[in-house]
């Protein structure tokens, strides 16, 4: 006899919670609660964690080959997806909800933490501004939520403000090479890079002063990039070896995120270490090496590039470039390295690149992992990486190694310009 009544009051509650529910979504349905909660809490961090989950989002773009969808850089926890949505915000008109699409990259190295894109379809009707994740599909607790904004919202074919822009993904530690980072700066800006991008978790107090020095003078944007308050970010490549949440500081998530952050912004894209350079040894200028490739083979998007090891730990005899003002200056004066190691047959030279980021969908370290277009591996004698640091081949005597001065033909620009940039920065008194 008891249970209808039961059952009536569990109708009524279920009723007055549907009532409830219904008027709270209608309340964060409405246009100008959802244009102010979109405005008022846009996303001004560099990572984002998802509330209630270990997922991170680190960024959001317009993605104009797949009919304006958008994709959402982030990090997940490999073993543990969970459904995900998306919320939308629309100018003018108020918030919509989709289930994000999961693209894991496929390289992970064995970490548990993967780069993730997240896939968001939008209406036609929706000019989508912002965009957010969450784990349930409701959304009564919207405006506790915060927002990405959406970036690359224009579409631009020709006529970019840069031709080359380097990315540089991940300083980290107490990483404090002076000189060498200014070398190679001023060897990109003689070679035509305008532009460069680095991800920054920490470095060491003097090349602080430099990052800070290049920040005002233009070249140089700092991305802040502290993934060691969310996650245990391991220091090497290989989880087997290096332990650790995700590989090597979440170097592939910062690599994918300054393709997209400098899609319509520069032409070529590069992408390579902080102690690696990519050096034309044919042509003057990136310009004139790319005018020459991209005319030789209209339909490539990806030229990969050789990496080459000149062992910091061997010296130029004469050291005409052990200048005395440079002494004191910390880290590696790589033009007094100009021995190179010998490429072995049976040893793949790992490579780095040369992208049109508009046909890049993701990438890994030394290879892109999607994109459209073609592939092609530039010959050696065409363009390398110089890459001045510990030797591969440690065991190789100076007589076994190859003599290769290319850097020194920068000299009557580079050396002016390094001395200047250190003046400027206080390392001169
Ligand atoms: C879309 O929204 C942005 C930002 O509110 C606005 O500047 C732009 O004019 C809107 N575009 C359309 C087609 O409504
Ligand atoms: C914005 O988001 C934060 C959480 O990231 C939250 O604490 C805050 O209440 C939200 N709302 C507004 C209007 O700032
Ligand atoms: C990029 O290179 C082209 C061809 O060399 C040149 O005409 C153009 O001015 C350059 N753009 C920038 C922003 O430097
Ligand atoms: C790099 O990050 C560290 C740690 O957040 C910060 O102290 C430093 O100022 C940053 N450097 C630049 C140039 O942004």
């Amino acid at each position: 006899m008891e249970c209808p009544k039961k059952w009536k009051f569990l109708a009524l509650t279920v009723v007055i919670f549907v009532i409830f529910k219904f008027f709270v979504l209608r309340e964060y349905l409405r246009p100008e609660i959802a244009t102010r909660v979109c405005v008022s809490n846009l996303s001004n961090q560099p990572i984002l964690l998802v509330k209630d989950t270990k997922h991170l989002i680190i960024s959001a773009y317009k993605d104009h080959r797949i009919h304006g969808a958008v994709r959402i850089i982030s990090i997940m926890e490999r073993l543990h997806v969970k459904v995900l949505s998306c919320i939308v915000c629309c100018s003018q008109k108020g918030y919509v909800s989709a289930t994000a699409e999961v693209d894991m990259h496929s390289d992970n190295f064995g970490f548990p933490f993967v780069t993730t894109d997240l896939l968001c379809k939008t209406e036609p009707s929706c000019n989508a501004t912002a965009i957010t994740v969450v784990n349930t599909p409701y959304l009564s607790d919207i405006s506790s939520r915060s927002f990405l904004p959406i970036r690359n919202q224009k579409k631009v074919e020709n006529d970019f403000p840069y031709n080359f822009t380097v990315c540089i993904s991940n300083l980290f530690g107490d990483y404090n090479n002076v000189l060498q980072f200014v070398q190679t700066i001023e060897i990109y800006k003689i070679l035509g890079v305008q532009k460069v991008y680095i991800y920054n978790t920490s470095c060491g107090p003097d090349l602080e002063r430099v990052l800070q020095y290049y920040k005002e003078e233009g070249i140089l944007e700092v991305a802040p990039w502290p993934i060691d308050h969310f996650l245990n970010p391991s220091k090497g490549w290989n989880f087997q070896e290096h332990k650790g949440d995700i590989h090597y500081y979440g170097q592939l998530t910062t690599l994918n995120d300054c393709i997209y952050r400098n899609m319509y912004r520069s032409r070529y894209v590069l992408l390579n270490d902080i102690d690696e350079i990519i050096v034309p040894y044919q042509h003057a200028t990136l310009g004139l090496l790319m005018e020459d490739l991209q005319r030789q083979n209209p339909s490539v998007s990806v030229f990969l590039i050789e990496n080459h090891i000149f062992p910091k730990t061997v010296y130029d005899s004469d050291g005409r470039f052990s200048l005395p003002q440079w002494e004191k200056v910390p880290g590696v004066n790589i033009l007094e390295h100009i021995y190179r190691e010998p490429a072995r047959n049976y040893v793949f030279n790992p490579t780095k690149m040369i992208i049109n980021p508009r046909e890049v969908i993701q990438t890994s370290v030394h290879s892109v992992l999607k994109n459209f277009g073609d592939v092609f591996n530039v010959p050696f004698d065409v363009c390398r990486i110089v890459h001045v640091r510990i030797p591969l081949q440690g065991s190789l005597k100076k007589e076994e190694l190859i003599i290769d001065t290319k850097l020194w033909e920068y000299k009557k620009e580079l050396v002016p310009n390094v001395n200047h940039v250190l003046q400027k920065s206080g390392f001169y008194t």
